[in-house]
């Protein structure tokens, strides 16, 4: 690649995005976020009541979504058909969908191709599942994140309580649980670590040395 990519892929709450957004900063690259647009997509389907098997519904829809990033310093706002969604993109009852939305072949396919554009003409990092593997499979660096299952259930529960979104730790730990089997046994692109993936076990890391661990990757890299 011409533009340096850089491809972050995991099960989630590994703490994909923190470093993505961290390293993002770091090199002055677009930080793009799969996932929220995988969020959008199921925020759409569901405030317009798109049946999962209507295949014609679906294609329709998909031709309806439009998905923008306004990238900041402070927080990249993801905007579907102009409005901000940022926020309610997180909340659960997205969450509880998304992962049987992303299964969905032509999904995969809309948003693969708009991901695949994004890297065309800028040095980005993207955090996903398909990453490595699907999107950019000759991506320049891709990091492979892991982290043990108590970690990223505390890690997510303690995201959402601070957004005030009430939730259980049970409620969270089945909801990683469902989405990390749905993710690794769909048909189209299931989450994988591709081969030339370095790992990166962040269960008892700071961000400050996860960081310093994925920088030194590039440099090796470049
Ligand atoms: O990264 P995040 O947890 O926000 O992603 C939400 C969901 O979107 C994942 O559980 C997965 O089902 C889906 N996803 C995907 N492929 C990606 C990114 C996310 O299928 N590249």
């Amino acid at each position: 690649h011409k533009n340096f990519i850089i491809a972050i892929d995991g099960f989630s709450s590994c703490g994909k995005s923190t470093v993505a957004k961290a390293l993002a900063k770091e090199l002055n690259y677009i930080f793009i976020d799969s996932g929220a647009m995988y969020r959008a997509v199921t925020l759409y389907f569901l405030r317009h009541a798109i049946s999962l098997d209507d295949k014609p519904a679906i294609v329709e829809a998909l031709a309806n979504i439009h998905i923008d990033f306004i990238p900041s310093t402070e927080k990249t706002q993801i905007l579907l058909n102009g409005e901000d969604v940022s926020e309610e993109i997180r909340q659960m009852h997205v969450s509880n969908m998304v992962s049987e939305v992303s299964a969905i072949k032509e999904v995969r396919t809309a948003m693969v191709a708009q991901q695949q554009q994004l890297g065309k003409t800028k040095h980005i990092v993207m955090d996903g599942r398909d990453i490595g593997t699907t999107v950019f499979p000759d991506a320049n660096l891709k990091i492979f994140m892991t982290a043990s299952p108590s970690v990223r259930a505390e890690r997510r529960f303690a995201e959402l309580a601070a957004k005030g979104e009430s939730t259980t730790m049970e409620e969270v730990v089945a909801n990683l649980a469902h989405r990390d089997h749905i993710d690794s046994t769909r048909e189209e692109s299931p989450l994988r670590q591709a081969e030339d993936a370095i790992v990166l076990d962040n269960s008892d890391l700071t961000q400050e040395e996860q960081l310093r661990f994925v920088i030194d990757e590039v440099q090796k890299a470049k």
